[in-house]
């Protein structure tokens, strides 16, 4: 019992890893209010979580509301309390108290209570050192008296304070350049000055769970879905100006804003250090592959014509990804790795493949069934795509039963033709042109080896396949300095490499000499000289390739702490030696490992529904090194 205790709590705190990483020298800006503020054990509990946020490294900013207390001193100095269209009058009289309360005695209760947990808090409010400039807000219609709207923030001595180490609570006063003090709205003031500082979170604490929808917490809203709900009088009340200055905060630089019940404990901690969170999540619109305003092009192996490939969130190649798709996709992967999760439950994915396979098929079945999902692999022989019956009507047909396809074809042309015409995401599983589900596994062996930072040297040896394709791609994707060595004739294709030079953000060499090629490398990458579909080739291919082995030899030229990549399968003793793939440099192994948390990551970004907020949810550490022995290849 002690030890599952111990295991649980072990287990609680490497979860949190990834996302303390991640978060580390981030800022944060949290709200305040509600029962948080009045009940003793949630104030406790309060202070200690943002404490902790601060000693992990994320900078805090808390940012108070405090209506109740500004009514109780109104109500103790038998001051009237008006309100206009539902919102309290600031006059001359209630100004006063409002400072007296917000800028004086809740903000000194807060700052007190951080710090008694250790959080080196320093109490503000807007007026220090015009922290937060102000002029009357005057909405059509209403005259609310002396409450402002925000004009400016003084970020630049709010950073300053920040970067000296201590946490500032900020009481929402503001006032303006002639010296009028203004009465500020707190949730407004918490997202103009977290829009102010660019943060990475923006919290709101309420006093329900987040917005809910028939008694449902709702885990992910998009503004579209906000203003439907707002319509429908699901949001209503107080709610409706935190959302809305929840996306005005999204719309200006926040990554992300959370709704979170601040009447729960340590509500804080699991919103942001548990992948299922406790709130609902404001995020700025549904994630897909791919950024519209980014040029999108199509290969035909067999004619120069770039045709349209991305109409739907399919994965037939690298060029439809962003960086920032990229990088989420490793985030989300990390997340799968250390979850047991199944946003895919009732889904159907159909695997069509012409080709033999042992890793993407079986990377995919199982990922597949880890995420709640069904599959079946259909092999050619049964079926005779383009042959027993039109690639459109299997398209169509597969399209009825299933929500996802993942093919593995011989050509390129046959799997766009499947894309155009299945109603349902397409995955290309490799063709003769690509293979962009490995290079995905691949950068992400490399970035879990330290090693995805500027400068990094690949160097390909080997024919410039469809594996070397997709590099290219990636390349176009991910800075890095690209040397293929080839021998005539095997050169990749011109127009992925026209594609690739044009993106400009790496630096690519197609080279006759391995041995260029590898000079220096951080990676030295192979593949099979003779792929799948040219074994009549061969004879020809191995003359063609045999001064291409990556071998010791080879090896001596790289960075003595070279990765050694192959997609497999090897053939080992022609493009590379046994003492290669087994030797200490080797990750070749952990690239097949990683096809299945990859995998993973691509289906749930492709086919989880959005509410099941997990494209959204994420975002632990940008690399968890592993350990990888420093000492130089003994081989
Ligand atoms: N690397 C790779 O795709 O392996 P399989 O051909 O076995 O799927
Ligand atoms: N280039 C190889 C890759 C195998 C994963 C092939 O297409 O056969």
């Amino acid at each position: 019992m002690k030890e599952t205790n111990l295991q649980t709590k072990e287990e609680i705190l490497t979860s949190a890893l990834p996302y303390i990483q991640r978060y580390e020298g981030t800022t944060f800006v949290i709200k305040y209010g509600g029962a948080a503020m009045t009940d003793e054990a949630l104030k406790e509990s309060f202070a200690k979580d943002v404490t902790l946020l601060k000693k992990i490294g994320i900078n805090v900013v808390i940012v108070h509301g405090g209506g109740n207390a500004v009514t109780d001193l109104s109500q103790k100095l038998g001051m009237e309390t008006r309100f206009v269209g539902g919102q309290r009058y600031t006059d001359t009289a209630t100004l006063e108290t409002v400072v007296m309360t917000l800028a004086g005695s809740v903000n000194k209760e807060v700052v007190a209570l951080v710090n008694r947990a250790g959080g080196n808090a320093v109490g503000l409010c807007g007026i220090d050192n015009n922290l937060l400039t102000a002029k009357k807000y005057a909405p059509k219609g209403y005259d609310l008296g002396l409450v402002g709207e925000i004009e400016q923030v003084n970020v630049e001595w709010l950073n300053k304070l920040i970067a000296s180490g201590v946490m500032p609570v900020i009481a929402p006063v503001g006032v303006s350049t002639d010296g009028q003090i203004y009465n500020i709205n707190a949730d407004i003031a918490a997202s103009s000055i977290a829009q102010a500082l660019g943060a990475e979170k923006l919290f709101f604490l309420t006093d329900t769970e987040g917005v809910l929808l028939d008694g449902e917490l709702v885990p992910t809203l998009t503004n579209a879905r906000a203003q439907q709900l707002i319509k429908q009088e699901v949001i209503t009340g107080g709610m409706i100006p935190k959302v809305n200055a929840a996306f005005e905060a999204l719309a200006n630089g926040v990554k992300k804003v959370h709704l979170i019940n601040g009447a729960a404990r340590h509500s804080l901690l699991l919103e942001i250090f548990t992948h299922e969170g406790v709130g609902t999540q404001i995020i700025r619109e549904e994630k897909v592959f791919g950024n519209p305003t980014k040029p999108k092009i199509g290969y035909r192996s067999s004619d120069a014509a770039p045709v349209r490939t991305h109409s739907k969130h399919d994965l037939l190649d690298l060029t439809v990804m962003t960086k920032q798709d990229v990088e989420d996709l490793m985030h989300l992967t990390d997340v799968l790795k250390h979850t047991d999760v199944k946003p895919l439950t009732g889904k159907h994915v159909t695997l069509l493949f012409q080709k033999p396979s042992l890793r993407t098929r079986v990377s995919f079945e199982v990922a597949v069934s880890q995420l709640g999902a069904t599959s079946l692999y259909l092999a050619n022989e049964g079926i005779g795509l383009g042959e027993r019956e039109p690639v459109a009507d299997v398209a169509k047909v597969l399209s009825s039963y299933s929500d996802c396809i993942v093919a593995r074809l011989f050509d390129h042309n046959v799997l766009l033709g499947l894309a155009e015409h299945a109603s349902i995401p397409v995955v290309n599983a490799l063709t003769d042109f690509g293979h962009p589900c490995q290079i995905l596994a691949d950068l992400y062996t490399i970035r879990q080896h330290g090693k995805l930072e500027p400068g990094l040297k690949i160097a390909f040896i080997g024919d410039g396949n469809n594996v070397a394709h997709s590099w290219l791609e990636m390349s176009a994707i991910y800075p890095m300095h690209l040397a293929i060595a080839a021998p005539a004739g095997y050169h990749p294709d011109p127009k992925i490499l026209e594609y690739a030079n044009q993106s400009g953000i790496s630096t690519i060499e197609i080279l006759d000499d391995p041995r260029v090629a590898a000079d220096s490398a951080d990676v030295i990458y192979t593949d099979v000289w003779t792929s799948m579909g040219q074994e009549a080739e061969q004879v020809a291919r191995k003359k063609a390739f045999h001064s291409f082995q990556v071998n010791k030899g080879l090896l001596q030229l790289a960075h003595p702490n070279a990765l050694i990549m192959h997609c497999l399968p090897a053939h080992r003793g022609e493009e590379i030696t046994d003492e290669a793939i087994d030797s200490r440099n080797s990750v070749i192994f952990l690239q097949a490992e990683n096809r299945l948390h990859v995998q993973k990551a691509i289906l749930t970004t492709l086919l989880a529904s959005p509410e099941a907020n997990f494209f959204q949810k994420e975002e632990p550490s940008s690399f968890i090194p592993l350990k990888h022995d420093e000492e130089p290849a003994t081989i």
